[in-house]
Formats: structure tokens, sequence, C-alpha cells
């Protein structure tokens, strides 16, 4: 297995560009499922998942193309079987997205059901119950997800009892081609949503709320192809910000979104950093200062993402003053905790808080990667670390961030791979 290995204390400075949003990218990809016209995706990230969608595809029968631009043509005509197989599955829970397209579509789906991981159990109820309100016929048998519709699926009235990401995407994609209006209420509002939604209207879909907590699909009974460009990655984003932040230093990126990171510039800004924006980019500059701990609760968009609070955690273990940190969305997000306290960090977990007492500084150490923001959380304590930590099973950072020692050494940081 491949590790990183990190010579901390180096301030980051520079610029770097922005990738595709995973998280958007995931969902575009099952999208296609939808027509059997070509859709050709732009801007999509070169990262572990997205392989992962695309060899998903190639087991059904699709053969994604990509092109001298790196765009990905997908021409679903050629789909030969409905199902996404345990050994995809187990990889890449968001595999679980080609359930609403599959059914919608070709009505009928075969998915793994897709087990616990390293942040919680992660069920799929809702998309299950969502779908069956839809009239679709659901067992879950052998570990998969088995589903069918006589004719088409119906327009319903749902109501999501928890705000789910890849729930909505699901729903949202199937009602597309449902008979009638489909109204999701408790919608999630994420911006990856969003992009989904902008998609599937380009594909000839009739949406209206996306981005608000109420999204109203009127079906309609076939889809087209369409050319689309997925949004730059704000957690990849915020991510950078915060190894900066964290290393004292002054960076730009580029290519991204700062009217979808409000809550993160917040929390910056809390920490002294001096941040500007333009329409793509944002510049971060901590005139060489320590920064604050901040405090702060992680919730659905737009309140601040859990997926940077692992980073935060980061930030706020090498900061001046004690910052406490919520997890409302998942239920075992810290497994990065102990892993940072092992580098010298002081921080507490008290159940679903953890109270994070700013160190002097942390010392280097061979740590383990459990997750893909964990992983970026433990390469950001490397970089402010004396010495050299040596972080393993990085292949949970290749899931989610493209070329980052890469990037990382663009702004100065002194970071390698080692290939097993
Ligand atoms: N939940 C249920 N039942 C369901 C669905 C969700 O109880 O049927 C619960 C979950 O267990 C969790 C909460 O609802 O406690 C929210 O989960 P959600 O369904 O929103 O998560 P997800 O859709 O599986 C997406 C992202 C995650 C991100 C979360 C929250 C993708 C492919 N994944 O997951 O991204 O953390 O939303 O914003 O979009 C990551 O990129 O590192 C990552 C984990």
């Amino acid at each position: 297995m491949d590790k990183l290995i990190i010579e901390g204390g180096v301030r980051l400075e520079g610029e770097i560009r922005i990738a595709g949003a995973k998280n958007s990218a995931l969902p575009i990809l099952a999208a296609t499922l939808l027509t059997s016209d070509k859709v050709t995706i732009c801007n999509l990230p070169h990262l572990f998942d997205i392989t992962t969608m695309l060899e998903l595809l190639g087991c059904m029968g699709v053969q994604p193309v990509i092109d001298e631009k790196l765009n990905v043509e997908v021409d679903s005509s050629t789909i030969t079987d409905l199902s996404a197989p345990y050994e995809l599955v187990k990889t890449m829970r968001a595999s679980i997205l080609v359930l609403g397209p599959l059914l919608a579509k070709h009505k009928r789906a075969e998915v793994a059901l897709p087990g616990g991981c390293a942040i919680g159990s992660r069920p799929v109820n809702l998309h299950i119950t969502a779908l069956e309100a839809m009239g679709a016929d659901i067992v879950v048998e052998d570990g998969y997800i088995k589903a069918s519709v006589k004719d088409r699926l119906k327009g319903a009235h749902i109501f999501m009892d928890m705000v789910t990401v890849t729930g909505t995407e699901n729903v949202m994609m199937a009602a597309c081609l449902a008979d009638g209006q489909t109204i999701i209420e408790n919608a999630a509002r994420e911006p990856e949503v969003v992009d989904l939604a902008l998609c599937l209207i380009a594909m000839g879909a009739d949406i209206s709320g996306h981005g608000t907590d109420t999204i109203v699909i009127n079906g309609v009974s076939d889809l087209h192809g369409c050319t689309y460009s997925v949004m730059p990655d704000r957690i990849e984003t915020g991510t950078y910000l915060i190894a900066a932040a964290a290393t004292r230093g002054k960076i730009k990126v580029k290519d991204t979104r700062p009217d979808i990171l409000e809550a993160v510039l917040l929390k910056l800004e809390q920490a002294g950093a001096d941040i500007k924006v333009g329409e793509d980019w944002i510049s971060l500059d901590m005139h060489n200062q320590q920064p604050k701990a901040v405090s702060l609760r992680t919730a659905p968009y737009p309140a601040f993402p859990t997926d940077m609070q692992a980073q935060f955690t980061a930030l706020n273990s090498i900061a001046s003053g004690t910052g406490s940190i919520t997890e409302t969305v998942f239920e075992n997000r810290f497994m990065h905790v102990h892993e940072m306290n092992r580098m010298g960090a002081l921080i507490k977990v008290e159940g679903n808080t953890v109270i994070v007492e700013g160190a002097e500084t942390l010392k280097g150490a061979p740590v383990m990667a459990t997750d893909l923001r964990a992983s970026a959380s433990l390469i950001i304590a490397g970089l402010v670390a004396s010495g050299e930590t040596i972080v393993d099973r990085i292949y949970h950072i290749d899931r989610g961030y493209e070329c980052i020692e890469e990037k990382l050494q663009l702004l100065g940081a002194k970071i390698r791979r080692i290939p097993s």
C-alpha cells in the first residue's frame, strides 16, 4: 500500500487549481443511465472513486469513452446488465446512486446493499422507502437490494425523515422519468444536489426547487443527451485553505466557488485568516500568525459540512486556545483523533463532540488513514508537525483528492509518495 512521507514545518505558499467535485461527478455519471443518448461530462476529477463509477458502468455493458480533453462520453444504450455487484459497492458506497436511474429507465435493478463504514452505520432505508412510495417492489435478499416496477414509477409526495444527500439524488433521478409529479420534502440542499439537478435539466428534466428543502419534479417520458461540466469541489477547496492556515501560509485557490463555502470561510476568518474572494478564486493569508481555535457544529448544507470536520480538528490542534467540534451528521467520525493524539495533539472525545486544546507543536509520527477526510486531516497535521510523518493506507485519499502530493508540492510542501 502506498504511503505519504511528509517533512513538516513549511509554510504553504502559492497557487493551485481546484478539480471538479467528486460528490457531483458521481451522481452525474449515474444520471447518464437515464437516457439512451450520449452524455458528455467535462471537468471530471481524476480520482479513484470516479474510476470505480466508470468501472461500474462498464460492468453493466456501458462503455464510457474518454476524449483527448479528458471529457467522458457515456452512451448507455448498450446496457446489458442491471446490477451493481458487491465487489464494487463495498469499495464505493456511492454505487447506490445507480438504483434510482436503473429502476426509472429499465424498471429493474439489483444493487448490493452497502454495509457500514469507517464513519458510521450509514443505512439506505430512506432511499428504499421513497422508491417504494413511487411504486417500486423492493426486497433485500442475499445482501442485495432487488427492485422492480411493473410499468412506470409513479410520482409521489415524499418526506425524507433525515436530510440525505445521495437519498435526495436517487429519488430526484428516479422521479425524472416517473409518471406525474414528485415532491421531495426535507430534501438535501447541498450544492452537489443542485449540480445534479442542473445536469438533469440539461437532459430535459422538469425540476424546480433544487437548492431548497422542497424539490418538485414533473416526470417526463424521455431524457436526452447533453454536455455538462461538473462544478468545482468545495471540500477540496476548503482542505487546501485549512492546510495553508495551519502552516501560517498564504495561498490562492483558483477555479473554485466561494459562494458555496460560506460556513467554512467564516470559520477560517474566525481562526485569524485574511480571506479575499473573486468570482472563481479564494485567497488566504495568515500573515505568519498562529491560528486561533474555533468551535463549530456540523450539519447539512448550508451549515458547516461534516466533510470538513476532521480538517478543522487538525487546525485546532495547533491553534491558540481551546475549540469544541460537534459532529451531528455521522455517529463515528472521529477516528483521526486518536492518530493526531499520537502526534502530540491534546484532543478529548466526549460523545459526539471533541474538545481540542491547542498544542504548542505536533511531532511527526507514523499514522494510519481510516477514511477519506480523516486522511486529509492527518496530512494537515503532518504538514505542521516537526519531523517526519508517514501516512499509511493513503488509498483513502486517492479516492477523493486529485494529485494531492503534486498540489501540495506546488505550494512548497515537502511531501512524497512511497509506492508499495
Ligand atoms: N441516513 C439514514 N438513512 C438513509 C440515508 C442516510 O439514516 O437512508 C443517515 C446517514 O446514516 C447519516 C445521515 O443520514 O447519518 C446523512 O447521510 P447522507 O445520506 O446525507 O450521506 P451520503 O449521501 O451517504 C454524502 C456524501 C458524503 C457526505 C454526506 C453528508 C456522496 C457520494 N457522499 O453521503 O461524502 O459526508 O453526504 O454531507 O455524496 C466524502 O466525500 O468523504 C463523504 C463521505
